[in-house]
């Protein structure tokens, strides 16, 4: 018989579970008929998916007030549980007009012209926000060329407060990546099963290259288990394709990979590009799901040149490391050195920078769109195939 081991707890200390059942869900579909409806985003579907399966616990639904300012000023719930990422629900000042607290609202989805229902929420606050103090601090930007600044300046003028009753999840749930979509429910009664006591997560929303390979598996050589998983959600059009970013991780997980050491699954979140308030938001969503450990590299959720290579290395400073729980591994640059014939880092390699190997965003590309395969010290030649046909059908499309 395997034993078994006390898992790491979910972040506040119980594992949120919001989706309805049986005739408590039936009851909440007649009562939707009735309620006024919200017409959810690509960020409020990714986060209505985490909420319900518990990957935000210890949130129940969206923010108030209260949590919102304390996130946003002080990186911490209202309670002074450590939480960087504010998670709420705008809509526009009409459809506030129509909302008063203490009412019940339903939450749709698009679906091809038609509206999906998804869930309750139980409104208990409205409130109006400031977006550039919101961007300041959580973005560490005003400019609206930083993605998620363009994204949250779009939203209406209102936040919505309240706890959510999901009837069903987000349809993608169903259609994508179905059987690689693990809820922490799921993932930690896997740990369990395969006596893992020490996982490592790694948030990924790139295909996987040879620097990934390496610092994963630096850091399966000091846990029990590598939990790998690629972000889903939305992210800004010139990111790698989610299919895509998956498959490169299915092209070389059986020939690369320990079976029993390794798993593969998908993480529903968007990208919101926040660095390092996002670092620690990805760690304690990992934490949910049972991760003990989680990589941070260079640049951790970052773009263009908002933040320090290391910034969200070095936010983790800024908490205890008891309050977080997760235990953070940090990795420097990682690329690979003709000399030394291996991956290595300025901590690890005495070389010159002219033998190391370095390809910008735009040099793979134009690799790729000629038909090359990339350097096999870059990335592997089953990724690169598979990076081939994504780069190939975007130029068609
Ligand atoms: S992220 O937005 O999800 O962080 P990415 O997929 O590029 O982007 O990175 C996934 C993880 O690997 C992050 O922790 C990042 O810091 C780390 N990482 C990516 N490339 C390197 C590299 N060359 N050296 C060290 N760490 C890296």
């Amino acid at each position: 018989m395997t034993k078994t081991f006390p898992q790491i707890a979910p972040h506040g200390g119980t594992l949120i579970d919001r989706q309805l059942t049986g005739d408590a869900r039936d009851a909440a579909i007649q009562q939707a008929n009735g309620l006024e409806r919200i017409i959810l985003s690509e960020l409020n579907l990714a986060d209505l998916e985490m909420i319900a399966v518990g990957a935000l616990s210890p949130l129940t639904g969206y923010m108030d007030e209260a949590d919102y300012t304390s996130v946003v000023h002080n990186m911490r719930l209202a309670n002074g549980l450590p939480w960087t990422i504010p998670v709420t629900l705008s809509v526009s000042a009409e459809q506030a007009e129509r909302i008063q607290a203490g009412q019940d609202v339903a939450l749709v989805e698009q679906v091809e012209g038609s509206e999906r229902l998804l869930a309750i929420l139980h409104v208990s606050e409205k409130y109006t926000y400031d977006r550039e103090v919101e961007a300041q601090n959580v973005f560490r930007t005003t400019e609206d060329k930083h993605p998620g600044v363009a994204r949250l300046y779009k939203l209406g003028p209102v936040y919505l407060a309240g706890s959510v009753d999901v009837i069903d999840l987000p349809l993608r749930a169903q259609t994508e990546f179905a059987e690689l979509r693990y809820t922490p429910k799921q993932t930690r009664a896997i740990f369990a099963e395969r006596g893992w006591r020490r996982i490592v997560g790694f948030q990924t929303r790139n295909p996987i290259h040879r620097a990934h390979e390496y610092i994963q598996k630096t850091a399966l050589e000091i846990v029990d288990g590598l939990f790998l998983q690629p972000l889903v959600g939305e992210t800004k059009s010139d990111d790698v394709p989610a299919d895509v970013r998956v498959e490169s991780y299915q092209a070389i997980l059986k020939s690369y990979y320990p079976a029993s050491r390794v798993l593969l699954g998908v993480f529903p979140a968007a990208m919101r590009y926040a660095g390092p308030r996002e670092a620690i938001f990805h760690a304690m969503a990992r934490k949910n799901y049972g991760c003990t450990h989680f990589i941070v590299g260079r640049d951790h959720a970052g773009v263009g040149n908002y933040y320090g290579t290391y910034d969200a290395q070095l936010i983790f400073d800024e908490f205890e490391p008891e309050e977080l729980g997760i235990t953070p591994l940090f990795f420097e640059h990682t690329f690979y050195c003709k000399s030394c014939g291996q991956i290595v880092s300025s901590k690890t390699c005495p070389h010159d920078k002219s033998e190391h190997l370095i390809l910008s965003g735009t040099q793979v590309r134009e690799k790729l769109s000629r038909g090359e395969l990339l350097p096999v010290e870059f990335t592997r030649p089953e990724v690169s195939r598979v990076l081939m046909r994504g780069v190939q059908a975007k130029e068609r499309a």
